[in-house]
């Protein structure tokens, strides 16, 4: 969707300035026919030395400013995004809200309450259903080439480098800080899943998954507490020592606003990414298997993993009339009838396009849709959520749980 049905450049603040505020900053900056920024906040990042807009401390000090703004970009710590969008909303501020909403589900219903009250606009950070290729996808799986669906397996590769980066050494590692991996890496999936089987209802869940893998009781014999201190021959033998994956490989440098060698080269020697992989203290599943039962008999199966060697989503659907293999760079279609396809969609950009349009599609939304269509789009996103947090309670308690009986949280 194209911004350029704007009538005038919606006034953002960006909270929180890492990864995703600087991701979406940029953007903004780049699209003056979209977005005006009204300011940056962040406590701890380095704002560009040339950057025009006004900087505050913390989120608190920028929505108490008075800065115009219409909205608010929140891309804060997790923890932060129920105080921050509630005063936000409070403000009359349209809000693009990083994911997970909420760390609890009923953080999640807070943020569905105080978005009723102020009547404005909750887009969540899904910005994967907003990229050419999950589009192209969502179309041919929609247009019923395959028939009925009756179940789709859908992997969620983290790879061993970004897994190991976020879920064992850092934000993410212990789950009483956040939201546990699922939540977090997997509510993109969850959102899929609740966009792809749109109109039918999820009736039951099971989930498995634990931490196998980045314990104490696996660390190599000789292994030292840093990766700088560990002995050359047991460091050769380990793919998560951190100077290989910080120093010798560009993927992972994307998370830090200094990405220079001598930039790596400190963050081995001195911060939690340098921390040996099994030295104790992270507690986050590394592997988790979530099975779903949807109305009409519909199931799906989706898998998060950190041991990947790449980082990729495959989606493979199966229908009454055909298949649909789909690997995050082509999709490949295969009726039972007729010949097979392979569709080659787009996938250029941050998330294969996704950040550049959610971004337009906030700046449309916040100055086209309706009242009704604000409520729909948070709802939707509260879903795909809520399914995420019941496969939390299915793995947690060794139990299914029946989606439909489940009080507060059946949507
Ligand atoms: N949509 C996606 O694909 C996607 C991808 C990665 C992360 N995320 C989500 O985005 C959010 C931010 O993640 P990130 O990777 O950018 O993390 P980050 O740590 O790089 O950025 C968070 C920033 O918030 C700042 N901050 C902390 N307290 C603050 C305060 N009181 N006021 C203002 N700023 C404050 C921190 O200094 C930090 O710079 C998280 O909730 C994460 O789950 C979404």
């Amino acid at each position: 969707m194209s911004g350029a049905g704007c009538d005038t450049p919606l006034k953002a603040l960006v909270l929180g300035y890492g990864i995703r505020g600087r991701t979406y900053a940029a953007y903004a900056a780049r699209h003056p026919r979209e977005f005006e920024l009204a300011g940056l906040a962040d406590p701890a990042a380095e704002f560009p030395a040339d950057s025009p807009y006004p900087r505050f401390r913390t989120w608190e000090e920028a929505l108490a400013a008075d800065t115009g703004a219409e909205a608010a970009i929140i891309a804060l710590p997790d923890r932060l995004h129920l105080p921050a969008a509630e005063a936000a909303l409070a403000k009359g501020m349209h809000v693009l809200l990083e994911k997970p909403l909420g760390c609890t589900w009923d953080e999640c219903e807070k943020i569905r309450a105080a978005r009723a009250r102020a009547g404005k606009m909750v887009l969540a950070g899904y910005v994967l259903r907003y990229s050419p290729y999950y589009r192209e996808l969502r179309e041919i799986v929609a247009s019923g080439e395959i028939g009925e669906l009756t179940s789709v397996h859908h992997l969620a590769a983290i790879s061993y480098g970004k897994a190991s980066h976020a879920f064992c050494r850092g934000n993410w590692s212990v789950e009483s800080e956040g939201t546990g991996m699922l939540v977090n890496k997997c509510s993109h999936d969850f959102d899929l899943i609740e966009w792809w089987t749109k109109g039918r209802r999820c009736r039951k869940i099971s989930s498995f998954g634990s931490l196998m893998h980045w314990r104490p009781q696996e660390r190599p014999q000789g292994a030292a507490e840093r990766c700088e201190d560990c002995p050359a021959q047991v460091r050769a033998g380990c793919p998560f020592d951190a100077r290989r994956l910080y120093c010798e490989r560009e993927d992972l440098r994307y998370h830090f606003a200094d990405m220079s060698d001598a930039a790596m080269d400190k963050v081995v020697k001195e911060s939690r990414y340098g921390r040996c992989v099994y030295a104790g203290g992270n507690d986050s599943v590394d592997h988790q298997t979530v099975l779903m039962d949807f109305d009409g008999g519909l199931t799906i199966i989706l898998e998060m993993e950190s041991y990947s060697k790449e980082r990729r989503r495959v989606s493979h659907f199966f229908g009454t009339r055909g298949e649909i293999v789909a690997d995050e760079k082509t999709i490949e279609v295969k009726p039972f009838l007729g010949g097979d396809r392979t569709v080659y969609p787009d996938t250029a950009g941050a998330h294969g396009g996704g950040d550049a349009g959610i971004m337009a599609q906030f700046a449309f939304l916040a100055r086209k849709a309706s009242k009704e269509r604000y409520a729909s789009i948070l709802d939707g996103a509260l879903e795909s959520h809520r399914l995420a947090f019941l496969a939390e309670e299915s793995r947690k308690t060794g139990k299914t749980v029946d989606c439909l009986a489940a009080g507060g949280r059946n949507g």
